[in-house]
């Protein structure tokens, strides 16, 4: 092996940011409240049974409402809700009111009742089936309850650390 300076992480996020995704929001509830995260690493993972997956960070305020709930929703976003994804991924949004969810159109998803947003591409309800160690993340599979697609529309995506259409 050659010898290598430490790997940095500040590298890392270059490099994998030449990954192009999509955007997704996952919401769960608990005890009435609802909660929301911005995700890039939502992606299917079974078709027998029906799991999807991703990672959540230890310190998102998400995570421990979402292993509480045992149950979760994915909205996919579409290319127009570029300002939902923004303030799903800010921490601002966590302080300021009794719910994530107010002032966003959504609907409780109906077999988890975690909202959905409206005018995303597909909405997606699961249940937790297991979860991983994922070093400064949680990695939360899913198995499939319900499902339905939206509008046909553009995608939103993520590339080099910014919004694509
Ligand atoms: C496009 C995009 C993708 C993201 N993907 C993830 C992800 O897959 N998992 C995750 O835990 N955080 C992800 N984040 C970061 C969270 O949205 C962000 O850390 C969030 O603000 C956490 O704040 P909180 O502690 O208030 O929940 C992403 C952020 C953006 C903008």
């Amino acid at each position: 092996m050659p010898d290598r300076s430490p790997l940095s992480r500040s590298e890392y996020r270059h490099v994998v940011s030449r990954f192009a995704t999509g955007v997704s929001v996952v919401s769960t509830i608990l005890d009435g409240r609802r909660h929301g995260l911005t995700v890039n690493s939502f992606t299917s993972l079974s078709l027998d049974p029906l799991l999807a997956m991703f990672a959540c960070e230890h310190d998102a305020a998400l995570h421990q409402p979402l292993i509480g709930a045992g149950a979760w929703a994915v909205s996919i976003l579409a290319a127009d809700q570029q300002s939902t994804s923004a303030y799903f991924a800010t921490r601002e949004r966590t302080g300021t009111g009794p719910d994530q969810f107010d002032g966003w159109a959504s609907r409780p998803g109906p077999v988890t009742g975690a909202p959905l947003l409206d005018g995303s591409l597909a909405w997606l309800e699961f249940r937790t089936w297991a979860t991983y160690d994922g070093g400064d993340h949680t990695i939360v599979v899913g198995e499939v309850v319900s499902m339905q697609a939206g509008a046909d529309g553009p995608p939103l995506l993520y590339f080099r650390s910014d919004y694509r259409a």
